[in-house]
């Protein structure tokens, strides 16, 4: 009963008009409309974001909209691509592109491409026992752009070329003609998305570069080698009139010894909102002691509720240090309705009778202030326990009485509207653990 009155408050409060505006999508950013299912052909739609609405209005986002700089690149989901059997981490940047033809028939519609591709998807597994679909992209001649094992994975195309190029299938047989005009545009855009140097955090400045000439970046500072098919007087360019201070050190997935999530979807930047949480149990002190805890968490995320991660973006210790959860760029699993537009902070322990220790509380802080500072945290945040926004003691009332003596903290005004819909089937698992 509780859940649904604060939904209510929440669209009334921060949803115009019940739209799926409101919400930033990692790839086509707010593009959001709520209309039928039918009305949204070859676009992307994602449930729960027109909660209200009848069951076949979904949240369609515009995917010819580009977000980021770059062209949509449908991902891997909405192909309904079979998960990988293993990942490795490509290093990037490379210094290759390697564009192939796929050499089956080409697709025109977006439901003929996905047929295509999961074709072909099945093909590397099954036949060729590969761990994915060996591309990294695939382009259609109707100009879409297929996520295969993206630009963060290395792909399986060309023997001693993986771990240096990213692959681009393009989707048909030209042997004896050139790809048409859409599928060129689209492969020159993607290549430039992949050679725009936002990809790159610089340890002072941020992920504020762009590829621009060295003439229009006066008093910035240039790196080479970031910008590399472009011509030499095109350089990656970071503007020192946005310092980043010393953000604290997170202590890293692979550092904590991670499990690979079985799917991750991208995050705005400037985010809205920071919700602060605890784990409940036990605290930890020391390093080691936390790295158990966090192993835990993960796996219990991931095979009892099912999750694609573990759910928070970033955890932290008693022993003051923070821990890496989805991270800064990967939409979370921590507060119904909010994960898209928050970063999720959980301190590891029950903070019910005693708020954090000082350690961990610093920490909290200044993880904020780094996001904010490297542009994943709008600077006009808001700050809110989970019981702000959902039916849950988290994150404990000696932890929630304390952040609400901080700056940034604002409370919700409760309405007593009354409930126009059912209990989302997720609220469940979205309980503290
Ligand atoms: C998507 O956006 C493009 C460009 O603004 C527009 O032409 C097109 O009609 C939109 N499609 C839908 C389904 O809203
Ligand atoms: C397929 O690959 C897996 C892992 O690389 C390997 O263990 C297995 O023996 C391979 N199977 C065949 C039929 O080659
Ligand atoms: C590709 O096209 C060439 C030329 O038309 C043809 O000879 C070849 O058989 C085609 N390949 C496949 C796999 O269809
Ligand atoms: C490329 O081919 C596709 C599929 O036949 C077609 O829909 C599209 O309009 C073509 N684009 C150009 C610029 O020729």
């Amino acid at each position: 009963m509780l859940l649904t009155l604060i939904i209510v408050i929440f669209i009334s409060s921060s949803i115009t008009a019940d739209s799926c505006e409101s919400f930033v999508h990692g790839d086509y950013g707010r593009t959001g409309q709520c209309i039928k299912i039918s009305a949204c052909l070859n676009n992307v739609y994602l449930p729960k974001l027109c909660e209200s609405k009848p069951m076949d209005v979904m949240c369609c986002f515009n995917t010819t909209i580009s977000y980021k700089g770059c062209p949509t690149i449908i991902h891997r989901a909405r192909w309904n691509a079979i998960n990988p059997k293993e990942q490795t981490s490509l290093a990037t940047p490379v210094p290759f592109v390697a564009i192939y033809d796929t050499v089956s028939p080409s697709c025109r519609t977006h439901h003929e491409c996905v047929k295509q591709i999961q074709g072909i998807q099945k093909y590397h597994m099954k036949e060729k026992n590969w761990s994915d679909i060996g591309y990294n992209f695939l382009i259609s001649e109707s100009g879409l752009i297929y996520e295969g094992r993206g630009w963060n994975y290395i792909g399986a195309h060309r023997q001693g070329y993986n771990s240096r190029s990213i692959g681009i299938g393009m989707i048909g047989n030209y042997s004896l003609r050139k790809i048409n005009k859409s599928a060129a545009n689209a492969l020159e855009s993607l290549i430039q998305c992949g050679d725009s140097c936002e990809s790159y955090a610089h340890p002072t400045y941020g992920k504020t570069g762009r590829c621009i000439k060295t003439s229009d970046c006066p008093n910035s500072l240039y790196i080479s080698n970031l910008c590399e098919s472009q011509p030499v007087d095109i350089k990656c360019c970071f503007s020192p009139s946005a310092p980043t201070p010393n953000c604290p050190n997170i202590v890293s997935r692979s550092e904590w010894g991670a499990r690979a999530p079985k799917s991750t979807t991208g995050m705005a930047k400037s985010l809205p909102y920071v919700v602060i949480h605890h784990t409940t149990g036990g605290t930890c002190t020391a390093k080691s002691a936390c790295i158990v805890k966090m192993k835990g968490f993960q796996n219990y995320h991931m095979d009892s509720n099912g999750w694609d991660d573990i759910g928070y973006s970033f955890l932290v210790g008693e022993d003051g240090n923070i821990y890496e959860g989805r991270g800064w760029t990967y939409v979370g699993a921590h507060t119904y309705g909010y994960n898209s537009q928050s970063i999720g902070i959980s301190v590891i322990g029950d903070y019910m009778s005693q708020k954090p220790n000082a350690a961990a509380i610093n920490s909290v802080k200044a993880l904020i202030e780094c996001g904010i500072s490297r542009g994943y945290i709008s600077r006009a945040y808001t700050l809110r326990g989970h019981r702000d926004l959902d039916s849950t003691s988290c994150p404990g009332n000696a932890f929630y009485n304390e952040i609400k003596t901080w700056t940034n903290y604002r409370s919700l005004v409760r309405s007593n509207a009354s409930p126009q819909f059912n209990v989302p089937e997720d609220y469940l698992v979205m309980q503290d653990m």
